[in-house]
């Protein structure tokens, strides 16, 4: 299926099962927002839900905060967004359309890695076991004159970008020949700095006095409770602070779906380390967060690393895992090494002290911080993308279905009486109430049992438990399986206990 074909029927399918709807829709929707619908919201839940227990629940060292939205105005003058959360944006003169510059050269830098992996690939084929890619990387002359020329742009980017060099990255985009994606025209306008944020009056204030911003990171909420965390909750570094909730950028283009949004929700981690001990703790967290994207089962591939040519403000290390979405390779995770950045500058903008002392050194100092920062949203589109498939089964039928791992599922089981009369109904409903308690479930009466398979297919239900009129004698129903469409008959007292094992985060995470 064509990659823009894929997003179409996920964005589809999403509205048509009550995943996610435009917002306000019945004015027509607001551009890049959008509403969670009755089994969006389950599947958020248990995405927040896999994050908070590895993270959170499953870490003796990293504890949880719900900080506000609004926060102190300083707060962003000291983490430096007000100064430089900026995007570079470049506008057609012919077409009227905006763009950011940087996404324009990286898109231009993406086709030439599309070529080399295209080589690659053919190579691949050619040579069979005995390829080396390393090998080939390292010495095909097409593969080096290409890699020669992204890293000349990188390079040429990146200079531009830390001299504040605007005039430098429109010659960039010109020299490249970088035309309108959507029209074709080079009529290019000066790239301009454009701040993210949103802003808005406190109270009844107006003027600069009352202006507060919308945070577009929940970061600096663990930031400046740093001391409070520390304190009351007797942590000694190395320890985290982890949360989850709403953050807003005023994003040029937002588009993809739900991939770039201007309301969105993140999963911060800020983990609180020795100074000097920044580059082992940035490979762990790398590690660690690969792993627990891995363990879902989705499947490797779908994952790369992306190191950072330009590093935000704060940084001296960063990454992104990387998810093969249908859109192709875009960034899900952020890992980033932020140095002591925000506490010092929260130090010196507040005049507070945000020390640690540490007993083993018999010092206090500024602890370094590694962040790992994750969109949920974004991490729902992985979810819900990678998992729908359509499949021509060997009868000759067709089917839709979400493939989403199991602990994730909106809905663990679905509890169907074959017919419904004959006291059938009532046996189901029995049972359902035993297992409604725990796991989120379904009740369908309604049509033939295949149809019933399908629309539980179709949401991503892994277990559908039939009750026949066998069951009225041997107490025993029918699990039916998504994925393979294996059927087992098992006694109605163990359908919980294989259910919870079936979809448990403990399976998930403790392997
Ligand atoms: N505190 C660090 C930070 O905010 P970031 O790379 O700007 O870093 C972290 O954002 C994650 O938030 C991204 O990897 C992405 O998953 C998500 N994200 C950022 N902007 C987004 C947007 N406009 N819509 C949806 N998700 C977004």
């Amino acid at each position: 299926m064509a990659q823009d074909d894929k997003l179409k029927k996920v964005i589809g399918h999403a509205k048509e099962y009550g995943f996610v709807f435009p917002s306000s829709e019945i004015y027509d929707g607001l551009s890049a927002a959008y509403d969670y619908g009755q089994l969006g919201v389950e599947l958020k839940n248990n995405i927040k839900n896999y994050w908070w227990t590895a993270m959170v629940k499953m870490h003796e060292n990293i504890v949880g905060l719900d900080a506000s939205i609004f926060m102190h105005p300083t707060t962003w003058k000291a983490s430096g967004h007000v100064d430089a959360f900026n995007d570079p944006l470049i506008d057609n003169k012919d077409s009227k359309k905006r763009y950011r510059a940087d996404v324009l050269i990286e898109e231009h830098v993406g086709k030439i890695e599309a070529k080399i992996m295209k080589d690659v690939t053919k190579a691949k084929k050619r040579f069979g076991d005995a390829f080396d890619e390393k090998q080939f990387r390292e010495t095909n002359p097409n593969v080096l004159r290409r890699q020669t020329q992204i890293d000349d742009i990188n390079a040429r980017f990146k200079t531009a970008m830390d001299n504040e060099d605007l005039a430098g990255v429109k010659q960039l985009i010109e020299d490249l020949e970088i035309a309108d994606p959507e029209t074709g025209s080079r009529n290019w306008t000066d790239v301009r700095q454009f701040n993210l944020m949103f802003k808005t009056e406190l109270g009844a204030v107006s003027g600069d006095s009352g202006v507060i911003y919308l945070r577009p990171e929940t970061a600096q909420g663990i930031f400046v409770n740093f001391l409070n965390v520390q304190k009351t909750g007797r942590m000694k570094i190395p320890f985290g602070i982890a949360q989850i909730g709403k953050a807003f950028r005023n994003e040029i283009i937002a588009r993809q779906f739900i991939f770039r949004m201007r309301e969105f929700e993140q999963m911060e981690m800020q983990f609180f380390i020795k100074p000097g001990t920044q580059g082992e703790w940035y490979d762990y967290w790398k590690n660690q967060r690969i792993k627990w994207h891995q363990k879902l089962g989705i499947g490797e591939d779908f994952y790369r690393f992306h190191d950072h040519i330009k590093l935000a403000h704060y940084a001296d290390a960063a990454c992104d895992i990387e998810f093969n979405f249908p859109m192709g390779f875009k960034e899900l995770e952020g890992i980033h090494s932020r140095t002591d950045f925000d506490l010092k500058s929260h130090e010196e903008h507040s005049g507070k002290k945000l020390q640690y002392f540490d007993p083993e050194e018999n010092k206090n100092y500024v602890p370094y911080v590694i962040e790992t920062s994750i969109g949920l949203d974004r991490m729902f589109l992985a979810v819900l993308s990678s998992s729908f498939n359509e499949e021509k089964l060997e009868d000759g039928n067709e089917r839709t279905v979400l493939n989403i791992p199991p602990a994730l599922a909106p809905v663990k089981a679905a509890v169907l009486p074959l017919v419904k009369k004959d006291g059938l109904p009532e046996k189901a409903r029995e049972i359902l109430r035993d297992l409604q308690f725990d796991f989120n479930c379904q009740y369908d009466e309604k049509d033939a049992i295949g149809r019933r398979y399908r629309r539980q297919d179709a949401i991503g239900t892994p277990y559908c438990i039939t009750v026949d009129h066998d069951t009225l004698e041997d107490n025993m129903v029918t699990i039916r399986e998504r994925d393979g469409m294996t059927q087992d008959r098992v006694a109605i007292a163990d359908v919980h206990k294989i259910i919870a094992e079936r979809v448990s985060l403990r399976k998930l995470l403790g392997e």
